[in-house]
């Protein structure tokens, strides 16, 4: 298959990258990443949870954060909801577009939004109803696609059948979520020959790839390869999931960027103002950028 000429970023930072985050960051300090985020030319930004802040304390704010956005940009900023609660409470924010999340093991969906897959479809089904009745899109993740922390392997089946039921309850696309970081190309490349084999359209998929062995940029590389347009990064690396003990962050942004840029395809951002976002949340955290692209361009003599 040939590689789409355009991707799709979408920048998961402000979210997937600080609701694992122990130091505290203000609403102010997420609005000014967002706002970098927004001037680099990413146009689909998720920015919070709407999810139970006893769970994930670093998203309480996320309303808050909401309010702060600048709307007249056209970027797409997107939130993620466990529940009717978290639904209710997004539409009275006056999000736009919400993120469901399920996931492909009975115990990582427990330990996460704390009920069964089947439960969980359920519930999303009937989110995505009542979303799409009120004009709010609705995007559908699965996590744990290429191997659970609690279960181990899973099967590409079930990753089909269940990325089929998202995508028929309204999801327009689904993210499939290496949670763990866990997959190689080999694997993601058998994944995405499954779900090709089901008929799912290479447009209705996302992959949202964590590095935690060092191979999520391989297997970005191996999602394009099969057709898969939207790719989630998160910037400076950053991200991790509280229910997924020992997950690292998210493929950098700042390195799809750069492997992009080499592949020729279009994205629509630019490096350096990507870099000073990352730089900017990498200082408010006091951490080195995660990013080897954005490493080796500071440590480039200029
Ligand atoms: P629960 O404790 O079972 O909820 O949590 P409950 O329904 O029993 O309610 C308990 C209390 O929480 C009640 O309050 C509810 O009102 C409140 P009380 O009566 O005790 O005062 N509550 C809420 N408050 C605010 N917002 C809500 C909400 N819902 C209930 N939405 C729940 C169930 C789903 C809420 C919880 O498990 C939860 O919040 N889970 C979210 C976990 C999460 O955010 N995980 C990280 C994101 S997923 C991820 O990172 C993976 C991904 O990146 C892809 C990948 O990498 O694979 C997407
Ligand atoms: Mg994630």
């Amino acid at each position: 298959m040939t590689m789409p000429s355009r991707i799709k970023i979408v920048e998961v930072g402000p979210r997937d990258g600080l609701q694992n985050e122990s130091s505290p960051v203000s609403v102010a300090e997420k609005i000014n990443l967002i706002n970098l985020l927004c001037e680099s030319g990413l146009q689909a930004i998720e920015t919070g949870s709407f999810v139970s802040p006893r769970h994930v304390p670093q998203m309480a704010d996320s309303a808050e954060v909401y309010a702060g956005l600048n709307k007249d940009n056209g970027v797409t900023y997107q939130v993620l909801v466990p529940n009717q609660r978290g639904y209710t409470d997004a539409q009275a924010a006056g999000v736009k577009e919400i993120a469901v999340f399920a996931a492909v093991t009975e115990t990582f969906s427990q330990k996460n939004i704390g009920c069964s897959i089947d439960e969980s479809i359920k519930r999303f089904i009937e989110i995505t109803g009542n979303a799409l009745q009120h004009g709010i899109k609705v995007r559908g993740y699965l996590s744990c696609v290429l191997g659970c922390p609690y279960e181990g392997e899973v099967s590409p089946d079930v990753v089909a059948r269940l990325t089929q039921q998202l995508l028929e309850a309204g999801c327009y696309e689904v993210s499939l979520g290496d949670t763990i970081g866990i997959g190689t190309a080999g694997s993601t490349a058998m994944l995405l020959q499954c779900l090709h084999r089901h008929k799912i359209d290479p447009a209705q998929l996302a992959m949202h790839c964590h590095d935690t062995y060092g191979q999520a940029i391989s297997n970005v590389l191996v999602a394009l390869q099969h057709g898969v347009a939207t790719i989630d990064a998160s910037v400076s690396g950053l991200g991790g999931c509280p229910f997924a003990p020992g997950a690292s962050g998210n493929v950098a942004t700042e390195d799809v960027v750069y492997m992009l840029n080499g592949l020729g395809i279009e994205h629509g951002v630019d490096l350096p103002r990507l870099i000073k976002a990352g730089s900017y949340i990498s200082a408010v955290l006091k951490r080195d950028t995660q990013s080897s692209v954005a490493r080796a361009l500071a440590a480039k003599p200029c």
